[in-house]
């Protein structure tokens, strides 16, 4: 029995921060931190902060902006961190609740009922709590059948999780697995971090995995698929449980980690990441084309993981030859920037409806771990 994706669904948070808006507040805390330590940098025991820059974000990045769950906070200076406030727990909490409005629109794209539902996958970076899963949460908002799990493989959790779905469905343990992507990647991100303050932003994705024999006429056939990993510490999050109550902790919940754990956020070493992850990407991507007789040149798409837009023009250079047009791996981290796990699946979600029966395009994810993830699709329409 084929598994297919029936359909997807984006939910985009309503507030956006440019690059100059982002650059402004930080150069902000950066004035006020200077002047707070004046003493010691002119004593030379602290070295003075230097000023961000719109212009070297965008070039080193491709990132023009990026949509936030809490945009005020994020600016200010004496925060600089999203405020997303703690609820009771008889209140759906917030992954859950994003979730579930991507969750709907893919549902709704592919005429489905969440009863006809029988597996929920919340598949992400950032998984808000140890237990009850959020995908259990979310069977219970949405009211789908069967049983549901998180997992998390960092920004490849979206691909490890359409490759599991499609596990679930050949292996007869489900006919329907939503896979879900809840991403507030700002509140793992260090905003006083030059190096990384631009990095991210929130969302969530949906994506539909089905028996092809339930699918609507119009779907995604998944002809091929393959997942990698290899251990490293060039992108690295410390945050758990064993860690919740450092010496160094303020005692304020939603703000523990931004004072003194910075390696309780988002760490990296970018220009590593970027010289390591690349030649991993285009070998899995080119050797999986071999196994399934692909020429890379017959694939009308990319939708690669928007981590740097140089890095994905790269990708495809290695893979295809050559250079590429825009059109062959579309870009959305200059709106949404690195949304980790969601970002191939929005390029996927924004930029497919052009396609005809029989063309095929390749989904692609890489991040912490490292882990990648490579989804073949043709298109049944
Ligand atoms: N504003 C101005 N200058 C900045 C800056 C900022 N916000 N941040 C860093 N710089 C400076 C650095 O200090 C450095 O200056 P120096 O040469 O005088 O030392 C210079 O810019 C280059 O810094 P570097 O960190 O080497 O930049 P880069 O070209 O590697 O770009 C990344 C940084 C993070 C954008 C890039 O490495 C990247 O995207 N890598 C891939 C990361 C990835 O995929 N991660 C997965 C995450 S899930």
């Amino acid at each position: 029995m084929k598994a297919v994706i029936s359909s997807t669904g984006l939910w985009t948070p309503k507030d956006s921060i440019s690059n100059a808006e982002l650059v402004e507040g930080f150069n902000a805390y950066v004035d006020k931190w200077n002047s707070e330590n004046a003493d010691e940098i002119a004593a030379g025991t602290k070295d003075a902060l230097t000023y961000s820059n719109a212009e070297f974000i965008e070039k080193a990045s491709g990132i023009k902006s990026r949509f936030v769950i809490s945009k005020a906070p994020i600016l200010d200076p004496n925060v600089m961190a999203p405020h997303i406030p703690a609820r009771p727990d008889s209140e759906p909490s917030i992954l859950a609740e994003i979730a579930a409005k991507a969750a709907v629109q893919a549902l709704e794209n592919a005429g489905r009922k969440a009863e006809d539902v029988d597996a929920v996958i919340v598949a992400c970076s950032n998984l808000q709590r140890g237990y009850p899963a959020i995908a259990v949460e979310m069977q219970d908002i949405l009211g789908t059948s069967g049983f549901a799990f998180d997992m998390n493989v960092a920004c490849s959790s979206a691909t490890f999780g359409i490759e599991t779905a499609r596990g679930l469905i050949m292996g007869g343990s489900a006919r329907s697995v939503l896979v879900v992507n809840p991403e507030i990647c700002t509140a793992h991100l260090n905003f006083k971090d030059r190096d990384a303050h631009f990095i991210f932003g929130d969302v969530a994705t949906a994506i539909l995995v089905e028996r092809e024999d339930m699918a609507p006429a119009s779907h995604w056939e998944i002809i091929g698929a393959k997942l990698v990993t290899q251990f490293s510490n060039n992108i690295r999050n410390n945050f758990g449980f064993l860690n919740h109550t450092a010496p160094e902790d303020d005692g304020l919940h939603g703000e523990r980690g931004r004072r003194g754990l910075t390696d309780k956020l988002f760490v990296q070493n970018g220009r590593s990441v970027f010289k390591e992850v690349v030649p991993l990407v285009a070998k899995l991507i080119n050797s999986e084309c071999a196994e399934h007789g692909i020429d890379p040149n017959d694939l009308k798409r990319m939708w690669l993981h928007q981590a740097n837009l140089n890095m994905n023009v790269l990708i495809a250079k290695k893979v295809l030859g050559k250079d590429v047009d825009i059109e062959q791996a579309p870009v959305v981290l200059d709106e949404y920037a690195n949304t980790s796990s969601a970002g191939s699946i929005i390029a996927f979600h924004k930029h497919s409806d052009d396609f005809d029966t029989g063309d095929t395009g390749l989904i692609c994810s890489f991040g912490a771990g490292y882990s990648a993830g490579a989804i073949f699709v043709r298109k049944v329409a």
